[in-house]
């Protein structure tokens, strides 16, 4: 099978593509390479696939890239991602998330793609309250409260009206946090990892008892593979584990495995919109492919600490890029609610 795959020098694309590459599969590689993209994510894997340099809202480029390559099914990664960011600056997240995915949509009807795996994320479904056991379905109503998630929920509303009017035979994947190696250090994890090492105070929003749940990025990875095969046209499917950890109980664990100071958590005035809890059931992708979540946080934290230490170089390099977004947004949370 010859896989277009979209964002794929981008933290979840770049796992996906080592992991479709190691099968054999014939993987088209297109990435915009903003600052969110490293080409090195896919240095293990780079004789075998093919890399185009493109961005997704360009409909002439996109559109000589399905010609050329003739793919025969889509795995749509490409987005911004950063929630902070969607905040700071929302534009560029309508322009790629919303505008990008629907010309990739317009191509694949036009291109007669066989399969379009559209990854979406469970931010769409808003948040949940605190002190329930409540979890989203794939038939809960969309919600979404930062830009960010608006942008990808609005992503999916195309999606769906490409699969209803056109009869593209695509489907919807929504993932819960992700974490593990190569992750861009303007997220939790990583930025956690990077401030412990260089001794530096931890934001952290609000009270920190805000919940997420976390799932290993080789098993997200995996779950997408299994939904390329066998995931049904149409469907709608929620990837994500039983691992949910309040924000501060995260950087503790990691500053416990860094065995770093905890003085360095410092509590920073809240993100505005602050979703408090996401959490997805799993059944329908379990029923359908038999997926589920392998590896568990502690274990998993506990690599992907070390992947960090063993790849200082490669942290510290991104983290230094970050630094001015972050002493920016610091600014304007402090600020309150007022956007700029
Ligand atoms: P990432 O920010 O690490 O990578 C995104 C990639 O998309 C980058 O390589 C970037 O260069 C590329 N890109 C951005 N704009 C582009 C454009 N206009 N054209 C082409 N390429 C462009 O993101 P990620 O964490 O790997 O997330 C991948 C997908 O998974 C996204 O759709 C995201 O919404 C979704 N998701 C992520 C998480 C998470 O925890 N990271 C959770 C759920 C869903
Ligand atoms: P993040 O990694 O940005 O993912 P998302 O917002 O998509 O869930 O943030 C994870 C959680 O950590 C979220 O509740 C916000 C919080 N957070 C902090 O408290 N401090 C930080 O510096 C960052 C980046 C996030």
């Amino acid at each position: 099978m010859k896989i277009l795959v979209t964002g794929g020098a981008g933290f979840i694309g770049s796992a996906f593509v080592r992991m479709a590459a190691a099968e054999g599969m014939h993987i088209e590689m297109c990435d915009k390479m903003t600052y969110a993209a490293d080409i090195l994510r896919v240095d293990s894997v780079k004789s075998s696939i093919s890399v185009h340099t493109a961005d997704i809202a360009d409909t002439g480029a996109m559109d000589a890239i399905f010609s050329s390559t003739m793919p025969d099914a889509v795995v749509h990664f490409a987005a911004e991602t950063h929630v902070d960011r969607s905040i700071m600056n929302p534009d560029e997240f309508v322009r790629t998330n919303v505008t990008g995915t629907a010309t990739l949509l317009r191509l694949a009807a036009k291109y007669k793609i066989k399969k379009f795996v559209h990854i979406s994320t469970d931010e769409v479904y808003g948040d949940l309250p605190a002190d329930t056991n409540l979890k989203f379905t794939e038939t809960d109503p969309l919600m979404p409260n930062s830009p960010y998630a608006a942008s990808k929920a609005s992503a999916d509303m195309f999606v769906r009206s490409y699969i209803k009017t056109f009869g593209l035979p695509a489907l919807i994947v929504r993932p819960s946090n992700n974490y593990g190696p190569w992750q861009y250090p303007e997220k939790l994890i990583p930025l956690t990892i990077a401030k412990a090492l260089l001794g530096e105070k931890m934001p952290v929003y609000g009270k920190g008892d805000n919940v997420r749940t976390w799932l290993f990025v080789d098993d997200c990875a995996n779950g997408i593979l299994d939904l390329l095969k066998n995931g049904a046209a149409g469907e709608i499917y929620n990837i994500g584990s039983h691992e949910e950890r309040k924000n501060i109980e995260v950087i503790t664990s990691i500053l416990d495995i860094m065995k770093a100071d905890k003085n360095l958590i410092e509590f920073v005035p809240d993100r505005p919109g602050h979703d408090f809890r996401y959490a997805v059931e799993t059944d329908k992708i379990n029923s359908a492919t038999g997926w589920k979540s392998r590896i568990e946080f502690e274990e998993g934290l506990f690599r992907t600490v070390n992947w960090y230490l063993d790849n200082k170089e490669w942290l510290l390099r991104k983290k230094s890029e970050v630094e001015g977004f972050v002493k920016a947004l610091m600014a304007q949370y402090a600020k309150g609610k007022q956007s700029n």
